[in-house]
């Protein structure tokens, strides 16, 4: 069965719903190109970098850029000439208010450490620019009400880029979803497994301390409970959660031999004995980013996996209620042995299952792949399982960052009925549920999404089917 005879309805149900309005979507009205500045030029601004400097230069312009490290700044220049585009203006984190006011931008692209988000956000707001921002939109309760504060005191939105939407195959889930193939949702099954390569990295860089990145329910986990909240069309209400760090640690150091945790790879005395090792110096990328100019900042990108002070959790159990009555029951887990996930939907007429073996998921030999591995099926609840061939796209997660970037830059692009431009509401419905888990590691309490913020609006979200009709009737027994 293809998907696009199930997503037809769904796809006019959702051309029905009300257009996002989310700022940062560049108008058709005056041809020129939008003139942009970037705060922060380390690895995920390439993205939009390349992006602005290749396929979308007719459209955009990047006149700008900041960032704490003058060295990436100089390397961030040095880019765009090869790319063949002007150099932007190089700024200090510092001045980053007189950027704007010397450079008069209509945009701003937020790709700096995660905290750092909102100081970024509200201060483009109020100084009248479309903000665009990276994912997670910010790390804790304050931080979101202080962005949700300045959309209102300014009437704009903020883009929140969650680019796991664009995914053609996670759009199909979305499309199969609405189209009522499997009645209502009342439970979904969401298990996210990060291996010892990727899952790993986030235990060497900045990622590690929670006070920056809000930990691995903010900081990754936005994605997936972003993906549920869009898939559902629903606003996550309660949650539940438990967590805790029992790989990453100075004992499991000594369990695989070590003498235990050290600073850092590249001074490390035991580099040959762990498997976790990583050569900044082999990866002419990683070189030139952070090892050329940790002197700068002191920043080292390669810090011990095994560390004692590190403050985030490898495990994490979250089940999340929703307005409408579904229930998530969610897990993270980030040393192992390959990297994907597995999503189940159980309707009231049938199950849809989904999973995904990333290609980067290199742990295990029987899981290696050359390009993400998707599977996606229906079963009824009464009939045949159904296998439904994914739809499949080229580039960085999935394909869905061309897709995404296409969204943003080109003025061109057609409206989107699955509505995948997400906004401060999204934003924050997402990183809402990561805070809450956060506060449930510590409390062991229920947390209402409600308490943690006043005035947070409901997203724009496709419409859902109204209700999908009658339930199977069991099968009748001689
Ligand atoms: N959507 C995705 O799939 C995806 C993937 C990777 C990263 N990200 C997000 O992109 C953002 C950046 O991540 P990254 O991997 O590029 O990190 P990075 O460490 O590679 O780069 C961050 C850059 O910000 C600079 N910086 C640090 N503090 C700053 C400050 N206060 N002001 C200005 N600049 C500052 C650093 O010097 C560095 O150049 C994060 O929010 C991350 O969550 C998203």
């Amino acid at each position: 069965m293809q998907a696009d005879d199930l997503g037809r309805r769904a796809v006019l149900v959702g051309m029905a719903a009300s257009a996002a309005a989310v700022a940062g979507r560049v108008s058709a009205a005056t041809g020129a190109p939008r003139r942009y500045v970037q705060v922060g030029v380390g690895s995920r601004a390439r993205m939009y970098q390349d992006a602005i400097w290749g396929p979308h230069k007719a459209h955009a312009e990047l006149v700008g850029i900041c960032d704490t490290n003058a060295g990436r700044l100089a390397l961030a220049g040095r880019r765009a000439a090869q790319a063949g585009a002007r150099p932007p203006k190089a700024y200090a984190a510092a001045d980053f208010r007189r950027m704007i006011d010397e450079l008069k931008p209509d945009g701003l692209i937020v790709t700096t450490p995660d905290v750092t988000h909102v100081d970024y956000i509200v201060r483009g707001l109020d100084a009248g620019l479309d903000v665009i921002t990276e994912k997670p939109m910010t790390t804790d309760a304050a931080k979101t009400q202080a962005i949700i504060d300045a959309c209102k005191r300014n009437n704009r939105h903020v883009r929140v880029n969650f680019n796991y939407r664009y995914a053609p195959y996670r759009s199909q889930v979305k499309r199969l979803l609405m189209s009522g193939a499997i009645g209502d949702v009342l439970s979904v099954d969401f298990h996210w497994l990060l291996n010892t390569v990727h899952g790993a990295d986030y235990f060497r860089r900045w990622h590690s301390q929670k006070p920056i990145s809000g930990g691995l329910m903010v900081h990754k986990a936005t994605h997936h409970f972003d993906l549920v909240n869009w898939w559902l069309s629903d606003m996550p209400v309660s949650v539940d959660a438990t967590g805790k760090r029992d790989f990453y640690t100075p004992e499991m150091a000594r369990r695989m031999g070590l003498s235990g945790p050290h600073d850092r790879c590249l001074t490390c005395t035991e580099k040959t004995k762990c498997s976790f090792y990583l050569d900044l110096a082999a990866d002419p990328g990683l070189k030139a980013l952070f090892l050329d100019n940790e002197a700068l900042d002191g920043y080292h990108r390669d810090r011990c996996v095994w560390r004692p002070d590190i403050s985030i959790e490898d495990t994490m159990n979250v089940i999340v209620g929703y307005a409408g009555g579904t229930t998530l029951s969610y897990s993270l887990n980030a040393f192992n042995a390959w990297e994907g996930y597995h999503v189940a939907f159980n309707g009231t007429k049938g199950r849809l299952e989904h999973s995904v073996v990333e290609s980067g998921g290199t742990a295990g030999a029987a899981e290696r792949a050359s390009r993400d591995v998707v599977t996606t099926r229906i079963i009824p609840m009464r009939g045949t399982p159904q296998i439904i061939t994914p739809d499949e796209g080229a580039g960085g997660h999935g394909g869905g960052d061309a897709v995404m970037l296409a969204d943003i830059f080109d003025p061109g692009h057609a409206p989107d009925p699955l509505l995948r431009m997400a906004d401060e509401r999204a934003g924050a419905a997402s990183c809402l549920v990561g805070i809450a888990a956060n506060r449930c590691f510590q409390t062991k309490k229920q947390v209402q999404i409600v308490d943690l913020v006043t005035g947070l609006g409901r997203p724009d979200q496709p419409r859902m089917p109204p209700h999908s009709g009658p339930v199977p009737m069991p099968i009748k027994r001689a």
